[in-house]
């Protein structure tokens, strides 16, 4: 039978992974389907008591229920459980749901691809203290990278996350002065996304040109944070990657099958326009 799987949401009509995954199912030969549902806030129970009465196989959570949707799940994975943020379920053959984090495990990969894997014993920076923040640096920890830090505009909730990492908590004006000490500088503000704040989270003055820059916007593909590292000569990874690898790795969950990443970032960047444009900066930003 034809199966099926979802992404639960508010708002979910913009969101990109039906067709995604749509199109990993069509390129794997997988006999399924994923559509968006719009669950408002406070309904996820309803949801998934539907969900598991109409036989999805799996779904994928997003803003505002990654929290809310653990009290209705049976198991958690690890990282899932110490973040205490789901992004994705898995039905089990006994009819089970097991819930997981692709979100911090989907940014790893990606600043893997567009890094190298070779960087874990460099000190990494993490901008922002947000959930984002803490599924990353939680993930880079458990990948091996040997020193996570993070900096934010409220100190308290960098404290938060570095007591778990094993990190230092710096507030933005440490960090601005200390840049230079990382090698890896990972952006997780609002700050240059289409829809926030313009500008940088912190000055990029002290960032060391060997320094790789991650974003995890990727509206605009190149936010300010990316565009003034690359003028500095700094690698950078933008935030598409990461949207990528956390659906595949959730489908990887749900059909054991990895699927092509590097196609479907490409196809990404041509739907969004950014086909030309991509292809003649990451020349720019080519060290
Ligand atoms: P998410 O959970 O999606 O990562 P979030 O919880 O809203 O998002 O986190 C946003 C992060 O961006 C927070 O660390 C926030 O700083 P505060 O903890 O001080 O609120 C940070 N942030 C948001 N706007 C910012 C700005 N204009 N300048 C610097 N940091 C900002």
């Amino acid at each position: 039978m034809k199966k099926w799987y979802a992404v639960l949401g508010d708002p979910v009509s913009h969101s990109k992974s039906p067709a995604m995954h749509e199109e990993w199912f069509r390129e794997n030969g997988i006999d399924a389907g994923y559509v968006p549902v719009h669950v408002p806030a406070g309904e996820i129970g309803e949801a998934v008591a539907a969900l598991k009465t109409l036989g999805a196989s799996g779904w994928n959570v997003t803003v505002p229920h990654k929290q809310d949707i653990i009290r209705h799940l049976d198991r958690l994975d690890p990282l899932a459980r110490e973040m205490q943020a789901v992004n994705t379920v898995r039905v089990l053959p006994d009819g089970k749901l097991l819930g997981l984090n692709t979100d911090g495990p989907g940014f790893v990969r990606s600043l893997e691809q567009g890094a190298g894997p070779d960087r874990k014993e460099e000190p990494v920076l993490i901008i922002g203290a947000g959930g984002a923040a803490s599924g990353i640096a939680l993930a880079l920890v458990q990948a091996g990278y040997r020193s996570v830090s993070v900096c934010n505009r409220t100190v308290e909730k960098a404290e938060r996350i570095s007591s778990r990492t094993g990190g230092e908590a710096l507030s933005l004006a440490e960090a601005e002065k200390r840049l230079g000490e990382y090698g890896t500088v990972i952006q997780t503000t609002p700050v240059g996304m289409s829809t926030g704040t313009p500008g940088l989270p912190i000055g990029l003055e002290h960032l060391s040109p060997d320094a790789v820059a991650a974003d995890i916007v990727y509206s605009p593909l190149h936010t300010e944070f990316l565009t003034a590292a690359a003028s500095k000569g700094c690698r950078i990874v933008d935030g598409l990657g990461m949207f990528v690898f956390q659906g595949a790795l959730a489908f990887r969950e749900w059909t054991g099958v990895m699927p092509d990443t590097e196609k479907m970032r490409d196809r990404l960047l041509t739907e969004m326009g950014y086909a030309d444009v991509n292809r003649k900066t990451e020349k720019l930003f080519e060290k």
